[in-house]
This record gives C-alpha cells, structure tokens and sequence, in this order.
C-alpha cells in the first residue's frame, strides 16, 4: 500500500512536470526531452555505434524519441521518457550531463567503461530517479554524499567500479531503497545503515576497507577522532552482538 501512494505521487510530481514541459514546446523552446538527449548523445562516446546512429533528431514526428535504442516513454506516441538503458554499449567518456532530464526516471549505463567522477549534481540533475544503474564500468573518486537528495531512489547499483573513500551515512535517508550494492569498489570505514532495513554481505563484498553492519569485521572500524556518529552506533551494536571489536565506543 505504502509503496502504491509513494508511486501515485510520484507519479503526479512528473505529470505536473510534463504540462509544464508541454507549456514549454508550446512556446517554441525545444522539449526538455529532447535537450536531455541531444546532451546524452554528445557527452557519450560511442566507438562501436551501438545508439548514436538510432538518436536521429531530424525526424520530428510525435513520439519520435521512442524509437531510439535503449530509450523507453510513457506513451509510444509522446516524446515523454521512463528511461535510458543503455547498458552493455561499450561507451567511453565520463557521467553524461543530464541537466535537462529531470523527469527521468530509469537511467542504466551498466556494462560500459566510463571513467570519471559521479557528479554531485546528480540529485539537481536527476531529481526523480528510482533505478539509478552505474554498475560495471570505471567510475572512481566518492560516492556523492547528495545523492541522498534523489529520494525516490529504489535501486542503486554501484557494484564492480573503482570508487573510494567513506559510503556517506546520508545514504540512511534514501528511505524507498530496496536494491543496493556497492560490491567491488575500493570503498572503506563502516558500512551504511539504513531507513528499515539491511542488505546482505554481498552488496559490500569485495572493499577490503569496509567493516561493520552485515560485513562483521569491526577491523577499521574503531573509533578515533574521525569517526562518525554512525560507526559509534555499529561499534555499539557489533558489541552487543558480540560480533567482535566490542567495548570500542
Ligand atoms: C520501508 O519503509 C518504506 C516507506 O515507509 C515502505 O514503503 C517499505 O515497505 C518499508 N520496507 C520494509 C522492508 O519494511
Ligand atoms: C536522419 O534522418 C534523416 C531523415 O529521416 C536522414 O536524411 C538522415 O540521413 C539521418 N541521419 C543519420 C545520421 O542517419
Ligand atoms: C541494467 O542493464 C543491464 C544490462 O543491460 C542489466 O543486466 C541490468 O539488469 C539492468 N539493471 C537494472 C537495475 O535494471
Ligand atoms: C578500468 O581501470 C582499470 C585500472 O584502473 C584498468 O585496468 C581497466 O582496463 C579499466 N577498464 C576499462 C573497461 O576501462
Ligand atoms: C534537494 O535539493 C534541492 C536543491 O538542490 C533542495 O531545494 C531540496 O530541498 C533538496 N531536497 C531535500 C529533500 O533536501
Ligand atoms: C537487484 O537488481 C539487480 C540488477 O537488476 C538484479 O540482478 C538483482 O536480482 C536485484 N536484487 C534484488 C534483491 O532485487
């Protein structure tokens, strides 16, 4: 039931948002849609044209964008986008520059060799995200901490790139999440709580520098200056539990 409401509005935030794209055509500017992926298009590397042959802008009949590889709309007949898939391409190049797909609900470049950072623009550039899929490639760099912004998060795929540092706590408020890995990174200190629940070892496996919460290493874990109130909370925990490293806190 819960999960069918936060849908409903959902799904109403981007039907308001659409009558105000549609207000926007109507004035002659071109369709927030269509910029996304003319900006997708260019920011991408595509060495074995996979997609960017498909993306023809030329053609301007309704629905047009929906024929594109690896682009799914609402309707066949509006130029309305779910989602981009575009996993498994070989693409190279960095995060694209979504900054006009706000409504974007879906994006999945899974399986390709980007590099580069994940921007912290992304909760301003893709506020309405529910499937956020950067798995496989070669991302590096942190895990922005704003990402907590993009509330409608339900899965969150980082898993087998070359990111770093701390998973920032402010994870915890992405309280819709329900499928989440960060598995083979080179990610260290404790591992997120979340809102109600908790995922298995396997969404963490493979970052020797990671401890605490399902993961049971406490090692790294201890408490020094820099610790977070989170890593005394699991501390505390771990040491209820008896999963070790007790009496740190
Ligand atoms: C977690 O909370 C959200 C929102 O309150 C709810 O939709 C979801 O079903 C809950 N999940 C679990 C595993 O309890
Ligand atoms: C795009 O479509 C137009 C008209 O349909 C066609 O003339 C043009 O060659 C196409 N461009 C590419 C790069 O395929
Ligand atoms: C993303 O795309 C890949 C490859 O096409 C697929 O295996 C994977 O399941 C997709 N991820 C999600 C979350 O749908
Ligand atoms: C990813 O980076 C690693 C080393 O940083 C490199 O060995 C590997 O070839 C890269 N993979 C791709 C697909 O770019
Ligand atoms: C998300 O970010 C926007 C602007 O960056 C901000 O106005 C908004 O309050 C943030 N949302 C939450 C839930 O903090
Ligand atoms: C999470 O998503 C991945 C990719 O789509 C899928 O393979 C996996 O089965 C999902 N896991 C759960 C617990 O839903």
């Amino acid at each position: 039931m819960a999960h069918n409401t936060s849908l409903v509005i959902a799904l109403l935030h981007i039907f308001a948002l659409s009558f105000l794209n549609i207000l926007v055509i109507s004035n002659g500017f071109e369709s927030g849609e269509i910029s996304c992926l003319r900006s997708i298009k260019e920011s991408l590397e595509d060495p074995y044209n996979k997609f960017k042959h498909s993306w023809n802008f030329s053609n301007t009949k309704r629905g047009f964008i929906c024929n594109f590889v690896g682009v799914t709309c609402w309707n066949p007949d509006e130029n309305r986008i779910i989602g981009i898939e575009l996993g498994n391409m070989r693409l190279k190049g960095q995060f694209p520059r979504t900054k006009n797909c706000w409504l974007l609900t879906h994006l999945n470049l899974s399986g390709n060799e980007l590099t580069g950072t994940i921007p912290s623009e992304i909760s301003d550039w893709l506020p309405f995200v529910t499937v956020l899929d950067l798995s496989s490639n070669n991302f590096s760099g942190e895990i922005p901490k704003r990402i907590w912004n993009c509330t409608y998060l339900n899965v969150l795929r980082l898993d087998n790139n070359q990111l770093t540092g701390l998973i920032p706590p402010e994870l915890f408020l992405l309280y819709r999440i329900k499928n989440f890995s960060v598995a083979n990174n080179r990610l260290s200190g404790p591992v997120p709580m979340f809102y109600n629940l908790t995922f298995p070892a396997e969404s963490y496996a493979n970052n020797p520098g990671l401890c605490g919460g399902t993961i049971g290493s406490m090692h790294g874990c201890s408490c020094e200056f820099s610790c977070s109130l989170q890593t005394r909370i699991f501390g505390r925990l771990g040491f209820l539990y008896g999963v070790g490293g007790g009496g740190i806190l």
